[in-house]
């Protein structure tokens, strides 16, 4: 090893100054979240990996191939969280939450893990921003989240986008129709590829997930799971698409949309912009999942968002930055009398920036240019011999000499705008 280090494959870095592009995103997600009630769960990056294995299911890509999964010291098998429906699910459970709550409301944010192909927009560590409901039954429940999703990528800036939503049906349904499109599938099974034809078999509904044209061309025959929904099913998704209607939401529903975790009952969607087919948003309802993890019979709806593929698409506002005052503090006395400032500054919150190295006045000014800082606050000896401090204004050049016991009140003035 040389030592030159660089980043992962799949990963990467978000320097500050790209960091306001992720934190409007974030702060978008979390203002709606909290007008709807949400409120915030953070869950252990690591797991048992088997609780991803029995949430997301064992057949499916995310745990066959792109868990990052190992053993710690004791030999426990852990994975990196590939989601977070499966930890908010067991910090549920765990907790207890369903005493108190009947119904409850999470958001959460952060990085996920996959090992997948990096490409546009797919990276090994991206990040999400997640909700999910527990306790409802009721398809506004579902309207729920996707007004929440709609509302927040509208807020955001995001334009011309559509959801695209589906229903699997209850696990009566579900079951039904996936015997169904397996004996349809297996009569076909040569025309498919290598992946699908395991896929036909161990778990049929992931054919529909394939992005190979043969398959995709092969599956226009398969009937259309709507046909197979119980009256029940069939009024939850008619209930939930006027939910739709009712507020505008933009939306198509698509009979192939199955969704690549198995969880999903009842409603599933996704949502997508015109610029690219690429999802930067899915969700569904999970009815059975707190049961299949232990819990009681709890349903419970919810969505991710991909922020990594949300910030592709918004741009750095032009709005001026508040940029802090640079102090050029020269010699020892000038650092000792500094500090008296900076300590009233934090008080009053007033945004510094000082670089305690010995440097020349004229270094000190060529760095706070750079910066592109609007006020320098300039200290050396002979300021400090006749209890002056010296604000000197970047942009024109013009300074002035202001008395140390009014310094406070004139960096707040000049700082406000
Ligand atoms: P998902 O569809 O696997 O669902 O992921 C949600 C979103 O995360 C995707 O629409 C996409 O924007 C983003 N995403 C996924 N993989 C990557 C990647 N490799 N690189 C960048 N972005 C990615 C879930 O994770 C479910 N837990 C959603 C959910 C919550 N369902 C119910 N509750």
């Amino acid at each position: 090893m040389n030592g030159n280090f660089t980043k992962l494959r799949g990963m990467k870095d978000i320097l500050p100054d790209e960091i306001e592009l992720w934190q409007r995103v974030e702060k978008a997600f979390i203002e709606v979240c909290e007008i709807f009630g949400f409120k915030e769960i953070r869950t252990p990056i690591l797991e048992n990996k088997y609780l991803f294995v029995r949430g997301i299911g064992a057949t499916s890509d995310i745990v066959m191939k792109e868990m990052y999964e190992f053993k710690d010291k004791k030999g426990r098998e852990i994975a990196l969280r590939p989601e977070g429906t499966a930890s908010v699910v067991r910090a549920y459970i765990e907790n207890k939450v369903y005493i108190t709550k009947k119904i409850a409301r999470f958001y959460y944010y952060g990085p996920m893990f996959r090992y997948d192909r990096p490409q546009k927009g797919r990276y090994r560590q991206f990040y999400q921003f997640g909700v999910e409901t527990f306790g409802g039954k009721h398809p506004f429940f579902d309207g729920e989240i996707v007004q929440i999703l709609d509302i927040s990528l509208k807020k955001i800036g995001i334009e011309n986008f559509v959801f695209i939503v589906n229903s699997l049906g209850c696990r009566i349904c579900k079951n039904k129709y996936v015997e169904q499109i397996k004996k349809n599938l297996q009569e076909k099974i040569d025309k498919f590829c290598e992946d699908c034809k395991i896929r036909i078999e161990k778990n049929p509904l992931r054919v529909f997930d394939c992005k190979n044209t043969f398959c995709k061309e092969n599956l226009k025959e398969v009937p259309s799971i709507l046909n197979y929904l119980c009256d029940d099913c069939k009024n939850h998704f008619d209930t939930f698409v006027n939910f739709l209607l009712k507020f505008n939401i933009n939306f198509s529903i698509n009979s192939n949309l199955v969704r690549g975790l198995d969880y999903y009952t009842r409603t599933v969607f996704e949502v997508s912009t015109e610029k690219d087919d690429i999802a930067i948003a899915g969700g569904g309802r999970y009815d059975n999942l707190v049961e299949e993890m232990g819990g009681p019979d709890i349903p419970a709806v919810g969505f991710a968002a991909g922020i990594d593929r949300i910030v592709q698409f918004i741009k750095k506002e032009d709005k001026e930055e508040k940029k802090p005052v640079y102090f050029i503090l020269l010699g020892n006395n000038a650092k000792l009398k500094g500090l008296e400032i900076l300590k009233e500054c934090i008080k009053e919150k007033i945004m510094v920036e000082v670089d305690y190295e010995e440097r020349s006045l004229s270094d000190n000014l060529r760095i706070a240019n750079k910066i592109g800082v609007k006020w320098c606050l300039i200290l050396g000896d002979n300021e400090i011999e006749k209890g002056i401090m010296i604000l000197k204004n970047m942009k024109d050049g013009y300074q002035i000499e202001v008395n140390e016991k009014e310094i406070i009140k004139k960096l707040k003035e000049i700082t406000k705008c």
